[in-house]
This record gives structure tokens, C-alpha cells and sequence, in this order.
């Protein structure tokens, strides 16, 4: 589907990075059909280096030429870039944004032209192939379209496809997640640290404990409240610890977390997405 396809990478950082190193893994397409564009020369260099792409300062010269052009810079500059590609961007060109909160309709009027778009929400553990991604057709994108998304973010991890109006959502859940998860992690090793376990340890049993209960909830297919109730002995730890986390407010506050991260996402929409 996309071993001869031409693809830009324009603003090559983080995620940017991540899905080049995934896609070439992953044998998508050949290291000579990906341009980069990013500032930094430095950062090219090793870009360039690490995976013998093509790249460039130019975001012109990084779509000229492409099929599928992946705007991968922060939506704070996406203004000036996307008005800076729309003197080079044709129709055919399939576009699929990561830009949070910028939608696919300002992307597709501040470029001029009638190209399909398709928004996607990584989050960062697509930099170790474990990503979770929401796709999302937008204005005048296809099936085809969609499935060409798909199979790029496939490479760096699982994908789901939604509705346009969900994203903001999904970046209070599993875009921003990572970071609920570290504090989480944090927390547990300090715990363990408190109980008298050496750091280096706890940090192993920790993210272990993250991982596998993680593991075990997408492997048996169970709700996670079985799960819970499957390892609670009457009188035992874990009732004990449920009883805590639930005077404290465990879920709830993950709740919020999740709602605020959502409206945060929704104002920044509202900020740089006209
Ligand atoms: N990180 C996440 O967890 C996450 C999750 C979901 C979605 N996203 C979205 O993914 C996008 C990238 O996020 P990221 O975390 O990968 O950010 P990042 O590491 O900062 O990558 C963005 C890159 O854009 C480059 N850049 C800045 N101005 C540019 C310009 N005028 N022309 C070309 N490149 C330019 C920067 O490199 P130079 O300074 O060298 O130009 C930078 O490396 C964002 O829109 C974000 O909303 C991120």
C-alpha cells in the first residue's frame, strides 16, 4: 500500500521521528522516499544519519513531490506552516495532521485546496512501538484514505478510528495518558521506597506492575473491575488499599484529569485553530 509512496515528514521531532523510525522498521516504504523538514540542521544530521532519509530545512522542498505529507509541528506554529505550504500543496496530496486541535476544516482552508485530511492523536510511547492513535477522517478524506493512516501509525503501536468531533477527547485520555501514568508509576516507587525497598528495585516492580496489569486487561479481554475483584481476599491488602484509594478519590480524580485535559484541548482549539 505504501512501498512506492512519497512521504513528508514536516516538523520531524518527537513524534515526527518516532513515526519514521516505525515506519522504516516496520518496512512501510524505503528509507529514500521519506523527506524530513524540521529548523535544527543538528537534529536533521542525526535524523539523517539514524535512518538515511532525505531531509531538508525547507518544509517546500519536504512536500514537493510527496504523496502523503504529515505535519508533525506544534499546532502553536501550524499557522505559519500550513499558510506556508499552501503555495505548494496540490489536491492529490494526502495530509494527515497530529497537530492537537487543529481541525481538519481550518487545515483545509488555510491550505486552499480540496486535499483530503486525516487528524491523528498519537502519544508518546509510539517512540518504543507501544503508541496508542486515534484516526480521524476529515474534509474530503476516503476509506482509502483512513487506511493509509492506519497502516503509518500501526507501525509505532494500536489504532482506532473515530469520528473528527472525539478528538479532543482522545487527547485528554490516551494523548495526554502518559503523563497520568508516570505520576502513577512515580507515586508507587515512592511508596515502595517509603516501605523500606531500595529505588532501583521498586522502580522495576512498579512500572512491571504497570505493564502487567496493562497486559493482562487487553490480553483477557476482562473489565478491569473483575480483575480487581478477582485478587481481593476478604479481610486482605488489597481491600485495605481499595479503601483508601477510594476515600482519596483515585478514580475520580483521574476523571477530572481526563475532563480538564479535554477542555484544554478544546480552548487550545479555539486559540490557534481560525
Ligand atoms: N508529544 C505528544 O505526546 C503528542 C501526542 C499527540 C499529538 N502530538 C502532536 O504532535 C505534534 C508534534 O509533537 P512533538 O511532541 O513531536 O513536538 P516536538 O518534538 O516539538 O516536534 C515538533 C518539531 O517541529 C519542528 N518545528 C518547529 N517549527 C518549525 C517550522 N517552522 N518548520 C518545520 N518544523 C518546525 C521542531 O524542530 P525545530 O526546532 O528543529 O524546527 C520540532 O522538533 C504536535 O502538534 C502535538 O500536538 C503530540
Amino acid at each position: 500500500m505504501l512501498s512506492h509512496k512519497k512521504i513528508a515528514v514536516v516538523g520531524a521531532g518527537h513524534i515526527g521521528g518516532a513515526l519514521i523510525g516505525g515506519m522504516l522498521r516496520a518496512k512501510l516504504t524505503a528509507s529514500k522516499n521519506i523527506k524530513a523538514s524540521r529548523r535544527s540542521k543538528t537534529a536533521l544530521a542525526v535524523l539523517k544519519k539514524d535512518w538515511g532519509i532525505n531531509v531538508t530545512t525547507a518544509n517546500k522542498a519536504a512536500v514537493r513531490g510527496a504523496d502523503i505529507v504529515i505535519l508533525a509541528v506544534k499546532p502553536q506554529v501550524s499557522p505559519a506552516v500550513i499558510t506556508e505550504l499552501a503555495a505548494v500543496i496540490r489536491p492529490e496530496q494526502l495530509i494527515i495532521s497530529l497537530m492537537a486541535g487543529i481541525t481538519a476544516k481550518t487545515i483545509g482552508q488555510k491550505l486552499g485546496q480540496p486535499c483530503p485530511v486525516v487528524r491523528a492523536m498519537p502519544n508518546t510511547p509510539c517512540l518504543v512501538d507501544a503508541g496508542a492513535t486515534a484516526i480521524a477522517a476529515g474534509v474530503h478524506a476516503g476509506a482509502n484514505d483512513l487506511a493509509i493512516a492506519e497502516r503509518i501509525f500501526s507501525s509505532v503501536g494500536m489504532v482506532v478510528t473515530l469520528p473528527e468531533s472525539a478528538m479532543d477527547a482522545v487527547t485528554g485520555l490516551s494523548g495526554t495518558g502518559p503523563v497520568y501514568i508516570f505520576m502513577v508509576i512515580e507515586a508507587m516507587i515512592d511508596g515502595g521506597v517509603k516501605m523500606g525497598i531500595p529505588r532501583s528495585v521498586a522502580t522495576i516492580l512498579a512500572t512491571q506492575t504497570v505493564l502487567g496489569a496493562a497486559k493482562l486487561v487487553q490480553e483477557t479481554g476482562k473489565h478491569p473491575a473483575i480483575l480487581k475483584d478477582e485478587v481481593t481476599t476478604p479481610g486482605g491488602t488489597a481491600i485495605n488499599a481499595i479503601h483508601v484509594l477510594e476515600a482519596k478519590g483515585l478514580r475520580s480524580v483521574l476523571i477530572d484529569a481526563i475532563m480538564t485535559a479535554t477542555q484544554r484541548s478544546q480552548e487550545l482549539s479555539r486559540l490557534y485553530g481560525d
